[in-house]
Order: structure tokens, then C-alpha cells, then sequence
């Protein structure tokens, strides 16, 4: 049997570089060399593409970008992947099927799914319209709240809109919003560039940071609240999996929790909630995913108020993180399926999808 050529993509230009190399090594690690010949293809910070051959333990330490080839997309339908160039030799090299694990813009937005729709390349992630909605929060949450799924309150700001009128700005999001406040860049990840604003001076001062990283804001109600995440899997019929819950000893989950902190923050699977919220929220998380148009996989991040009883859809991360210990997989290992397998299963729903178009 013919192997099929995979090639796997990792690093990236966002914030999330670092965490693509742990998930793309954590994958890598685990593809079955009987069924797929690997290609591994990094994309450095500054956005340049190099094909690698080198020992996988480099990649997350960033070595790989040393030893990493000058690469060169093949646009020729009928020779689909890439190719080097040395002393005017070329080197072809195949693909069949692409991984892009790369977190953020420019790898969970839809940027590089065009790419791929353009070269026919199957790939495993959502399509381009539901990777940038997933990755836009105002266009995300506008969906949401047109489906009926319960949402935070919230505000959408550009740039020239704000400057515009300021003081009026600020005063509307006092009455409708109140504090605090979370203030966010509308197309980013990680929690860069959020902010928890308890004033006005801090709303100013949040605002400023805010659109640092975007030409457009959203700014939602601050809600007290546990924060539940689920996995979801799957093409026309999707499953979801039990909920995990996120316990972090900062204020709010941000970068720092996110990353750093492997005391203060952890993973409960399952979430200790009761189970006809439970239930609640994997219907919502199904509907949400319908709603954007997501495949293949993505997570579902929720806040439940347990005081008052209720849930709200916070995101869709349509390439979640992806470590041994991140908890996409750990949700899908609690339902028996294993690192694995999972990981041969996201493959194959690719294929599948690429081949119904
Ligand atoms: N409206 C809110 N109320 C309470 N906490 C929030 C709110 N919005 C965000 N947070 C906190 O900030 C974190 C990051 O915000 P999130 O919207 O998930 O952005 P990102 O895409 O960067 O993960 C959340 O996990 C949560 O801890
Ligand atoms: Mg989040």
C-alpha cells in the first residue's frame, strides 16, 4: 500500500508559537509511520517556511529553525506539496493531507486554510469562513446571539469609532456593560491584550492596550464565573465530550495561567457540575459548533454562574491546543479514546470532508 504523505505544520507567527511546537511534537510523535510518510514544515516567527529532517526534540526548543531548508509551494494541481532547491536541483516532496498546528493568526483564522483550499490540499482543521468566525469574537458572539445561544453582554469598538467619541463611548459602556469590564481584541488568542477593567481610568488604560493588537474591540459584562471547556469531534454529526473545568490561581485565565503556571493552574475531568447542566452546556457547544459551520474538531470554552444558575458560550478554539496535557485530548482520553487515536481520527475526518466537496 502507498503511504499517504502528511506534512505537519508548526511554530507560526501568533503569540502561540511556542505552544504550537509542544502540541505539533506531542503529535508528531505519535503518527503511524505505516500509514503516513511525514513531512515537517515550520513556519518561523517571521513567517518564513522551512522544510525540516531533523531530530523531533529540536523543535521545541526552536534548534529545528538551524537546520531548517528554503521551501517552495508547488502550484501545479497535479504535483501537489512542495519542493527545495539545490544547485538547480529540485526536490519534490508530496502531499497528500496537511496538519496546520498552529495557534492563532495567521494558522487558526483562515488565513492558511485558503491557502490550502487554493493548492487542493486536504487539511485538518475548520474550513476558511468558520476558522476566521471562530477566531473574530464580535463576528463569533453576533452568531451566537442571532442561534439563540446564551452570550455575555457586549460592545463592538473600531479604532476611528472610538476616537471619534470617546468620552460618549465610555459612558454608554458604563451604563450598558458596568464594572468591571473585560476588554478584548477582537482577532487575537491567549488572553494578550485582555484586560480586567474595575474603573474608568483602567477602562481608558484597557482600551489603549486593547487596540494595540486590533483595529477593533469588544468589551463584554464581567461575570463571576467557572469556566468549562468540551471537546468536539466530527463532520456532519458531531459528538462532544464530557466537560472539564479550568481552576487557575490568577484573577482571570491569562496568558501567564495559560502557560506558566503548572502549579497554580489545573484540569478537573470531569467537571464537578451537576449533571442536567452538564447537559445544558453540551447542547449549546453542539449548536454553537453547527452554528459557525465548524469540522473536524474544535473546543468549546463556557463560563458557568453557578449562583444564578446559568451558562454563557464564551469561544470556539478551532485548533485547540494540542500537548498530552491539554484538554482537548485529556477530554476525549476520559471517553476512551486514546492520544492516538484521536489523532488518527482528526486525519481521517479530513480526508473525509475533502472528499464529499
Ligand atoms: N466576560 C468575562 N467575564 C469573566 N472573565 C472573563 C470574561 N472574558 C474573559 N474572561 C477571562 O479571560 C480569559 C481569556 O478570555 P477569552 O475570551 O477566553 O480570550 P482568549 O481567546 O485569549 O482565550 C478567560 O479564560 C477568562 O478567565
Ligand atoms: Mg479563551
Amino acid at each position: 500500500m502507498n503511504k499517504m504523505k502528511l506534512g505537519i505544520i508548526f511554530g507560526g507567527q501568533s503569540g502561540e508559537h511556542e505552544v504550537s511546537l509542544m502540541s505539533s511534537t506531542s503529535i508528531i510523535n505519535v503518527i503511524d509511520r505505516e500509514i503516513y510518510d511525514l513531512t515537517l514544515i515550520g513556519i518561523t516567527k517571521t513567517g518564513k517556511w522551512l522544510l525540516y529532517n531533523g531530530e523531533i526534540d529540536k523543535i521545541k526548543t526552536g534548534e529545528w529553525e538551524d537546520e531548517g531548508i528554503n521551501i517552495f509551494l508547488s502550484l501545479d494541481p497535479d504535483y501537489k506539496g512542495l519542493f527545495t532547491i539545490n544547485n538547480c536541483h529540485r526536490e519534490f516532496y508530496q502531499l497528500d493531507i496537511v496538519f496546520p498546528v498552529l495557534h492563532g493568526p495567521k494558522g487558526e483564522d483562515g488565513t492558511i486554510q485558503g491557502l490550502f483550499e487554493v493548492l487542493q490540499i486536504p487539511y485538518v482543521s475548520s474550513d476558511v469562513m468558520s476558522s476566521a468566525l471562530g477566531m473574530d469574537k464580535a463576528f463569533s458572539k453576533k452568531l451566537f446571539e442571532y442561534a439563540g445561544l446564551p452570550i455575555l453582554r457586549y460592545q463592538v469598538y473600531s479604532k476611528n469609532q472610538f476616537a471619534a467619541e470617546k468620552e460618549n463611548t465610555v459612558k454608554n459602556i458604563e451604563e450598558e456593560l458596568g464594572y468591571p469590564c473585560f476588554v478584548k481584541p477582537c482577532n487575537l488568542g491567549s488572553s494578550v491584550g485582555i484586560s480586567k477593567a474595575h474603573n474608568r481610568s483602567e477602562l481608558y488604560e484597557a482600551i489603549k492596550t486593547a487596540f494595540l493588537y486590533d483595529n477593533r474591540i469588544i468589551i463584554e459584562e464581567f461575570v463571576n464565573a467557572r469556566e468549562i471547556e468540551l471537546s468536539i469531534l466530527g463532520n456532519e454529526t458531531p459528538e462532544v465530550s464530557v466537560p472539564g473545568e479550568i481552576v487557575y490561581a490568577k484573577e482571570f485565565y491569562d496568558y501567564e495561567a495559560k502557560y506558566f503556571d503548572n502549579k497554580g493552574t489545573k484540569l478537573i475531568i470531569p467537571a464537578p457540575i451537576p449533571e442536567p447542566v452538564v447537559e445544558r452546556i453540551q447542547e449549546v457547544a453542539i449548536k454553537a459548533y453547527k452554528t459557525l459551520n465548524c469540522s473536524i474538531f474544535a473546543r468549546a470554552d463556557f463560563f458557568y454562574d453557578e449562583v444564578n444558575d446559568k451558562i454563557y458560550i464564551n469561544e470556539l478554539n478551532t485548533i485547540p491546543g494540542f500537548t498530552h496535557g491539554s484538554m482537548y485530548p485529556k477530554l476525549w482520553e476520559a471517553a476512551g479514546i486514546s492520544y492516538t487515536k484521536l489523532v488518527n481520527r482528526l486525519l481521517e475526518l479530513a480526508i473525509e470532508r475533502h472528499s464529499n466537496k
